[in-house]
């Protein structure tokens, strides 16, 4: 097991990142934060899969939400907070969000707001889960009107990352998961870019166990060092959005369907590495080696019939834009620069070029 303290200015915290660890969740939280968890939240698919290992030792007896990303909103943290109260959770009752990103952002805003703010574990089940949206503190629901729009800065007492779980995601999940890999390691550590699997059938099977525990365990270290220093995203956490401005663009373009959040990451990897080198921040050898670490993620779905005038319509509504154009993170040789102006012509241009192959 590996452990990672992450600073907040909530209180820091610890995530822990092994193979089978969720069999000891309910010692580990009693060391960790004091006392077991009071309630278990998590989606069908995982309670199926996965929460009998957490339920048993816990004896509680599940909150299974409705899963996808059309079910990350009010009404979900409404469930939670009534069955919490019903089941006579107080203020210093812990609960634990076992699952994907869309039950961690949930579970986690509807402890932020229980009783005015209840201590939670997050307990991540995918990869994305893992490396990205367990740790960093950003918790929150969609509206219609878009992503993320409602949420509360509020870390997690404990994170307990369970490399195990990942051996039920599907294939097409953990591959889009890795796109988040290749990003954290491309803003700082290239050598974790060695430990990534490649090929079109990346599955679990592609590393070993202590594999999957070191790749995981690196990426957090470098999301957990990044939000330490930034954790309101005054600066350097805007890195953390490197492939995100274009991959944001490609999801909303088509309306959420298309893509996994990482397929479209990837696609923004690329276009972000053309950019890189168009500014003359990254050598010709850099955007290679960040589009073919991209690229040997496997298959994914085509823009080939996007047409980029639109797609690129949606970077300019971006939260990113300000009067001078948008804002965009882009890859140099060693890391990332932030700021850095691309006009939408410019952005076109090179989804263009993407699609040209
Ligand atoms: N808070 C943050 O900083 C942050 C960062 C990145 C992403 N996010 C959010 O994360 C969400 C996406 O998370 P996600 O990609 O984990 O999606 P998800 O939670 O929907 O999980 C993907 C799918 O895998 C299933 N699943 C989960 N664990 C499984 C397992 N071990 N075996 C088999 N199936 C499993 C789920 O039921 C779901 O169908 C988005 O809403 C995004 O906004 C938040
Ligand atoms: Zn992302």
């Amino acid at each position: 097991m590996i452990t990672i303290d992450v600073r907040s200015a909530a209180g820091d915290y610890p995530v822990l990142i092994g193979s089978g660890v969720l069999d000891d969740i309910s010692e580990l939280s009693a060391r960790i934060v004091g006392r077991p968890p009071r309630s278990v939240v998590t989606d069908a698919v995982v309670a199926r899969l996965h929460a009998h290992r957490v339920a048993a030792a816990l004896d509680v007896d599940p909150i299974v939400l409705a899963g996808g990303e059309s079910n990350k909103r009010w009404s979900a943290v409404e469930t939670s907070c009534r069955r919490w109260l019903a089941d006579g959770l107080d203020r210093s009752s812990i609960v634990l969000a076992l699952g994907g990103g869309i039950v961690t952002d949930t579970v986690g805003f509807a402890a932020a707001t229980y009783l005015r703010g209840i201590a939670w574990i997050a307990a991540p089940t995918t990869l994305l889960g893992m490396v990205d949206a367990a740790v960093g503190g950003k918790t929150g629901v969609n509206l219609p009107e878009g992503k993320n729009l409602v949420g509360a800065f509020w870390p997690p007492a404990l994170v307990v990352a369970d490399t195990d779980t990942l051996a039920t995601l599907p294939p097409r999940e953990l591959r889009a998961g890795l796109a988040e890999v290749v990003k954290a390691a491309w803003i700082s550590d290239h050598s974790l870019l060695d430990l990534v699997p490649v090929g079109a059938d990346i599955g679990y099977d592609s590393l070993t166990k202590s594999g999957w525990v070191e790749m995981v365990a690196r990426s957090i270290r470098i999301k957990s060092e990044i939000v330490a220093d930034d954790e309101r995203e005054a600066g350097l956490r805007k890195s953390l959005n490197l492939g995100h401005t274009l991959g944001h663009a490609l999801e909303a373009a088509t309306d959420y369907r298309r893509f996994l959040h990482g397929e479209a990451v990837a696609w923004g990897l690329e276009a972000a590495a053309l950019l890189g080198r168009r500014h003359g921040v990254l050598s010709a050898h850099g955007e290679q080696e960040l589009r073919s670490a991209a690229q040997r993620l496997g298959p994914r779905p085509a823009i080939d019939d996007l047409d980029p005038e639109r797609v690129c319509r949606f970077i300019a509504t971006d939260k990113k834009r300000d009067a001078q154009g948008v804002a965009w993170v882009l890859p140099t040789d060693d890391g990332v620069v932030l700021d850095q102006r691309v006009e939408t012509s410019e952005a076109i241009e090179v989804m263009r070029e993407l699609q040209r192959g």
